[in-house]
């Protein structure tokens, strides 16, 4: 397994939209040994998520965990899930404030609205369907990592430019109302 090198904003290879894969490439042991440097690049990151676009291989695969995380020390855990070809679809017009960062985006922060849940549909690592409905906080991560598959970044969804944040000014400022917001989340929505 290998830590890959992950790109930043301003990389053109951040914005293609990663192709769907086929069952017969998932199968092989090329996609296999990504998908374990995925999610070992991911975990070294302190990651909530990453998407293959993220590493620049624009295949429609991304992973997701959080367990405990230091970079979102109030995230719900999330256990290790990778989605290949994945949909969202959004179960209602119910949508609540995120406050996000990024791995491809060093050192900012800022508030993005986001669905608050979603039916996902995918293949796991090994080919089987997943079908499964996502609620808030939760529903955030599986947008943001979706998104990158389509070339968005979270900065393309920031409405409101004046939310935008380094972490130590985020911390300083935002993170105390936004711990209240996830709590209100996780009240309504489980996660
Ligand atoms: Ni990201």
């Amino acid at each position: 397994m290998a830590v890959l090198p992950i790109l930043h904003v301003g990389h053109p290879n951040l914005r293609l939209r990663a192709r769907e894969l086929s069952l017969e490439e998932l199968h092989s042991g090329d996609i296999q040994r990504f998908i374990d440097d995925l999610v070992e690049t991911m975990r070294h990151a302190n990651g909530a998520g990453l998407a293959a676009t993220q590493v620049d291989r624009p295949l429609r695969i991304c992973a997701l965990e959080v367990k405990d995380n230091p970079r979102y020390p109030y995230k719900p855990n999330i256990p290790l899930t990778v989605l290949v070809n994945p949909s969202l679809e959004p179960l209602s017009d119910a949508r609540f404030d995120n406050e996000e960062g990024c791995l491809s985006v060093p050192n900012l922060r800022g508030r993005v609205s986001r669905f608050a849940e979603l039916r996902v549909r995918a293949l796991d690592r090994d080919g089987n369907e997943i079908d499964r409905v996502v609620r808030g906080i939760t529903a955030g991560t599986y947008q943001h990592e979706v998104d990158h598959l389509d070339g968005l970044l979270f900065l393309d969804r920031v409405e409101d430019r004046t939310t935008l944040a380094t972490w130590d000014q985020w911390k300083a400022h935002r993170e105390a109302a936004f711990i209240e917001t996830v709590r209100e989340v996780v009240a309504r929505y489980g996660s």
